[in-house]
């Protein structure tokens, strides 16, 4: 894993802006896996801002992204439909039918999961996944203890997870239970890997991460076993950590 070591979230942000766009331009029909959560917003204002000032194209993009709440409206506020909307796809030239959520009102979830890992795979798969880390290791939402085989599933959230989400809602009641997210085999089948990591609040994921062993009781660990991954992690999240390098 190469680890890019910088200041604070603003330049987490821009570096990872400034390694998505070069891989853009130099293959302007990538596939990209997308994350949601507070921790790619400020990648998503800085692709906004290159767009507007230097014309970066996204018309021959797709994007795929890596889960959705179960039972949530596409216009409702807290889905991760409405926030990519929001974020991003609303205001860069991507066409909408290029863009891929899992669908989390779908008549039967298992048939969904089972469409959205062929529809990656039909279109070539994902040539670059973005990622956060949950406190706990999550990796899009498969929570600790999650099979490292697994494909694109249902899950029921940790309450942990669940509490620390519940800040973009009105109270913690809103915050659904369920979530579908792509798997582990799903986001491990993509060729290359960028992982974002900011705050306090993620140092002891790091520590885990960069010097814990191998195991399904933290998800984002099967990382190691990737042969392509940067991570861009900013000084409070590598607070008294000690990097191999
Ligand atoms: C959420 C998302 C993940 C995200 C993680 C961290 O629950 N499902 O994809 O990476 O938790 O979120 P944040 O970036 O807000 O810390």
């Amino acid at each position: 894993m190469n680890i890019i070591q910088v200041k604070d979230y603003a330049e987490m942000s821009k570096k990872a802006a400034e390694l998505l766009i070069k891989k853009v331009k130099a293959n302007p029909s990538i596939n990209l896996g997308l994350a949601t959560g507070g921790t790619p917003k400020g990648l998503y204002k800085e692709l906004i801002h290159d767009h507007t000032q230097n014309g970066t194209s996204y018309q021959k993009v797709t994007t795929f992204n890596l889960d959705e709440y179960i039972g949530m409206k596409a216009n409702n506020p807290n889905s991760y439909h409405y926030y990519m909307a929001d974020a991003l796809f609303n205001h860069i030239d991507i066409p909408a039918q290029h863009t891929h959520l899992p669908n989390g009102r779908a008549q039967n979830n298992e048939q969904e999961c089972i469409r959205y890992d062929q529809l990656i795979d039909s279109l070539g798969g994902i040539d670059l996944q973005v990622l956060g880390i949950g406190q706990n290791g999550h990796i899009g939402f498969n929570e600790p203890g999650t099979p490292f085989h697994s494909p694109t599933h249902i899950v029921k959230l940790e309450e942990s997870t669940r509490q620390a989400n519940a800040r973009y809602f009105n109270s913690i009641d809103e915050v659904p239970t369920h979530a579908i997210t792509m798997g582990i085999s799903s986001i491990m089948k993509s060729k290359e890997i960028l992982l974002l990591v900011s705050g306090e609040s993620k140092s002891e994921a790091m520590q885990k991460l960069l010097h814990g062993e191998i195991s399904e009781d933290f998800p984002a660990s099967i990382l190691k076993n990737h042969p392509c991954v940067t991570i861009i992690a900013d000084q409070k999240a590598l607070s008294g950590i000690l990097i191999n390098s």
